[in-house]
């Protein structure tokens, strides 16, 4: 009895256990890391962490990898992008929580190629390019992975590799998790509209680098990577550290590892200024985070180590005093500034005004203002076409079609849309791409095309109808293809149609007489080389029907000019008659009355003249008719 109560009570506990379990894991931060080309789920080492098999790429082979010694933990395969599989690739993650992320890539290099293969290639995230990698990146421990924060709006996060000629991008891991929704709020120009990537983060006073400690990432953050560095200048400045509890690290809004403040580095009297310099992309907007905690012994009140943040010439910050400002020693003290960078470089320079400058540690991120997306509408139309017009495969046409701006869609023309905020089509042109299939009526949501040239495919089937309501469209240029069936009627009601080449079809019936008959300034239409096109000048006479109506009209043409042909000869009969018998007169009348002769001079000379016509039998009728008829 007693054992069974036990059992129960156990069982109900277990119940509520688990029932707690869910609902913390419910509070936990989402997390979704994926060993890029691995074939199945991979745990790794010191912490069990669960790395999904490769799945959400749009193309790619999967390989062996060759790591760069920075990699921690280890994972043995990666997916790489052959340009034949096209310019960009992507990953898209679905079913991800609204919210803020930190996304974090690792690259490697495919095992057995040369290190010369080395790839160099740019990233983009939501569309918005946020690093392009630097040559030699596989020698540099930091260079070896991106991270962005970027935020999710529509449970969905897209990865896009993009090719720039130099080798096949690959990559190791993706990492995508969520981080405090305010995480690295750097103040009033701060928004949803923002990417920062991290440019540097440095740990100072370790030489190694470190990963934040809470690796399974029960807290957002457990999962920074932090450079170590000992020195900024060859050895005049100092490493110190402490064991001692930090307080006021491990909270809101960026949860820092208190490892962080465990050790710094100190200027000193040689050179008093700690000087930090790194190479930045020019021309942009940088947020940097200052980390400080007072744990040098030698300092336990204000005003004993005073100091100036300068950046780039410029104070930032005037008179740092840690223990005054963060209230006590052992006590993190967190600054950011934005700054806008002109040059390549980014000097720090932390100068003290009373005893020596220290810092625990730097971040420094990119702040890149997100791209304008396409509208929606206009890129599952170009899905939609991709998949009917068979595009091959090294076109590529994943991601977004008109950002990042640096690498649209080929064939893809963009304008942007200040009606939606967003990016509209303006222009197709896949001419001599090796297309097949058909051209979907779909086409006409593409609304602000100006410009089509398919030319030289092989499409088949007819033009869609849809195509006349594309109301801006200037060029259409189908020729050298297998359309069949008739020219639609829409076609005639676009007004600012100025090129319109069907040359080369199998196009068959009547061309509208909107087009063929309208009469155009500028325009050229070129319909030639359709056998079954009819109706047009240089086109072949049309169908059965209206064939009938030419007969009848080249009937009617010949009868008359045949009757008038006989009304011509009756007047030349009737003529040649009068002249005989006024012959006839004349030569009576030359016998009885010779003095009337010079009186009669006019009829004489044409009757003489009549006389030669007449006997001059091998003339024409038609000939002499006007001689006569004068
Ligand atoms: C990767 O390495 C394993 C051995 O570690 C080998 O069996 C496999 O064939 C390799 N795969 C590729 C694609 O090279
Ligand atoms: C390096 O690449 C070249 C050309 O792809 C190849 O012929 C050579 O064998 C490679 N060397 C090594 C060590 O893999
Ligand atoms: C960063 O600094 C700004 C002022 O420049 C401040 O408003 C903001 O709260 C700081 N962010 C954090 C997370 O401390
Ligand atoms: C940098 O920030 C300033 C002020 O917010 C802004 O006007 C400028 O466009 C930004 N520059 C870049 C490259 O984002
Ligand atoms: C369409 O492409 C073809 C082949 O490249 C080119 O010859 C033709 O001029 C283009 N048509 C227009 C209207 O530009
Ligand atoms: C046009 O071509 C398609 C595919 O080749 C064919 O199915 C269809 O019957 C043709 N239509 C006409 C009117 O010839
Ligand atoms: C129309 O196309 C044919 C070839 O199909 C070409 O020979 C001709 O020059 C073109 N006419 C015009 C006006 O472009």
């Amino acid at each position: 009895m007693a054992g069974s109560a036990i059992a129960r009570l156990l069982f109900v506990s277990c119940v509520l256990a688990l029932a707690c379990l869910r609902a913390f894991a419910a509070q936990e931060p989402f997390a979704v890391r994926i060993s890029c080309g691995a074939r199945e789920d991979v745990r790794t080492k010191p912490t069990n962490v669960l790395w999904y098999r490769d799945f959400g790429y749009t193309g790619g082979r999967y390989t062996n990898a060759s790591l760069t010694s920075s990699i921690v933990p280890p994972l043995k395969t990666l997916r790489y992008f052959p340009l034949s599989d096209g310019p960009e690739n992507c990953y898209i993650i679905n079913r991800i929580p609204n919210g803020h992320y930190a996304v974090r890539m690792f690259f490697a290099l495919v095992a057995d190629s040369n290190l010369s293969n080395e790839p160099v290639f740019d990233i983009s995230v939501e569309g918005t390019q946020v690093y392009s990698m630097k040559p030699r990146w596989s020698n540099n421990d930091d260079q070896s992975f991106t991270e962005v924060l970027v935020f999710v709006t529509d449970k969905s996060l897209s990865l896009c590799f993009h090719s720039t000629g130099h080798g096949d991008p690959s990559v190791l891991s993706i990492e995508i998790l969520q981080v405090d929704a305010n995480a690295y709020n750097y103040g009033l120009s701060w928004s949803k509209v923002v990417v920062l990537r991290t440019a540097k983060r440095l740990t100072c006073g370790t030489g190694k680098p470190a990963f934040d400690e809470d690796y399974n990432g029960n807290h957002w953050g457990g999962d920074r990577f932090w450079l170590g560095i000992s020195t900024f200048s060859q050895g005049s400045d100092q490493s110190i550290s402490t064991e001692n509890r930090i307080a006021e690290a491990s909270i809101a809004p960026n949860f820092y590892p208190e490892k962080l403040y465990h050790s710094a580095i100190v200027s000193t009297d040689q050179q008093p200024d700690l000087i930090f310099e790194m190479e930045v992309d020019p021309s942009k907007n940088y947020s940097l985070w200052f980390h400080f905690a007072e744990i040098d012994p030698r300092v336990t009140n204000e005003e004993q180590r005073v100091f100036d943040i300068l950046v780039n010439g410029d104070v930032i910050f005037e008179k740092i005093d840690i223990i005054r400002m963060a209230g006590e020693g052992h006590t993190a003290l967190v600054l950011n500034r934005t700054v806008a960078v002109s040059g390549r470089i980014l000097t720090i320079i932390l100068h003290p005004t009373e005893g020596h400058a220290i810092i625990n540690g730097i971040e420094v991120f990119e702040i890149i203002p997100a791209e304008l997306r396409t509208l929606p509408e206009e890129v599952s139309t170009l899905q939609i076409l991709k998949a009917s017009l068979g595009l091959p495969l090294r076109l590529g046409w994943n991601g977004d079609p008109c950002v990042p701006q640096q690498h649209p869609w080929s064939g893809v023309d963009c304008q942007y849309d200040s009606k939606s905020v967003k990016w509209v089509i303006d222009g197709l042109g896949l001419d001599n791409q090796g297309l097949k299939g058909f051209l979907p009526s779909d086409i006409s949501n593409l609304k602000h095309l100006q410009s089509i040239n398919l030319s030289g495919n092989s499409i088949q089937g007819n033009i869609p109808s849809s195509v006349g309501t594309i109301s801006g469209l200037q060029t259409l240029d189908l020729s050298y293809n297998e359309f069949n069936g008739s020219i639609p009627e829409s076609l005639g009601q676009l007004k600012s149609l100025q090129i319109l080449n069907l040359n080369g079809n199998l196009l068959s019936g009547r061309v509208p007489a909107n087009l063929g008959g309208r009469p155009l300034h500028r325009a050229s239409f070129n319909f030639t080389g359709n056998a079954g096109l009819c109706g047009i000048p240089g086109l072949r006479s049309c169908g059965p029907h209206l064939s009938l109506g030419d007969e009848v009209g080249i009937a009617l043409g010949s009868l008359t000019a045949f009757l008038m042909l006989l009304v011509c000869l009756a007047c030349w009969w009737k003529r040649r008659q009068n002249i005989l018998r006024a012959q006839k007169i004349a030569a009576s009348r030359e016998a009885s009355y010779a003095k009337a002769r010079t009186n009669n001079a006019r009829d004489v000379q044409m009757t003489r003249h009549q006389q030669h016509r007449v006997h001059d039998q091998t003339r024409t009728a038609t000939e002499a008719s006007p001689a006569l008829l004068t």
